[in-house]
């Protein structure tokens, strides 16, 4: 089964002013499609090459081919977390799950920056459901994703710095600034209710 690069659910200059068409050609047209590419070399005369992508995530275990799957899993979903007309507060089972389980969106919002501020080095800040009307916020490293532990991932905020170098240099707080004018709260209401 040869993967295939998704292609980006906007256009790449959709998301300006916030994250610049130049981030969305190297990040999606570079370092996505270089996973998806090396994965395609790795998995090829293996177990996994006719296994598709969740397969692959959950079945792989730590290595190369782990590490390239989860990351084109991992960038999809973040694409898909994304849009020109997203920001704002959310609406819906999303809203009610967020003030439920963190009290208000302004405390959840802060409380998932300061998470994602805090990634060291490379990796993710998520939010999953947890189940029985819970939410919770979860950062992982390198290319760690709920997946591989059976969770429902419903956004997620890439923390690796060629999410935000090349817009935003070192401000971590000025990308994740950027994030909350773009989330895709539909998106993370479809999850939730799957
Ligand atoms: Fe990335």
């Amino acid at each position: 089964m040869k993967h295939e690069l998704p292609d980006l659910p906007y256009s790449k200059n959709a998301l300006e002013p916030h994250i610049s068409a130049e981030t969305l050609e190297y990040h999606w047209g570079k370092h996505h499609r270089k996973y998806v590419d090396t994965l395609n070399e790795l998995i090829s005369g293996t177990e996994f090459a006719d296994a598709g992508l969740e397969d692959i995530v959950g079945n792989a275990g730590a290595g190369p081919i782990f590490n390239n799957a989860a990351q084109a899993w991992n960038h999809a979903f973040y694409w898909n977390c994304l849009s020109p007309e997203g920001g704002g507060r959310p609406q819906g089972a999303v809203a009610k799950a967020i003030d439920s389980s963190f009290g208000s969106f302004d405390k959840f919002r802060d409380e998932f920056s300061d998470a994602a501020k805090s990634v060291f080095g490379s990796g993710w800040a998520w939010l999953i459901n947890t189940g029985n009307d819970v939410i919770s916020i979860q950062t992982m490293p390198n290319a760690e994703t709920p997946l591989m532990h059976g969770r429902i991932a419903l956004l997620t905020c890439d923390m690796w710095e060629h999410a935000y170098y090349l817009d935003y240099r070192n401000d971590k707080g000025g990308y994740l600034d950027a994030f909350w004018k773009l989330v895709n709260w539909d998106f993370v209401n479809e999850r939730l209710e799957a």
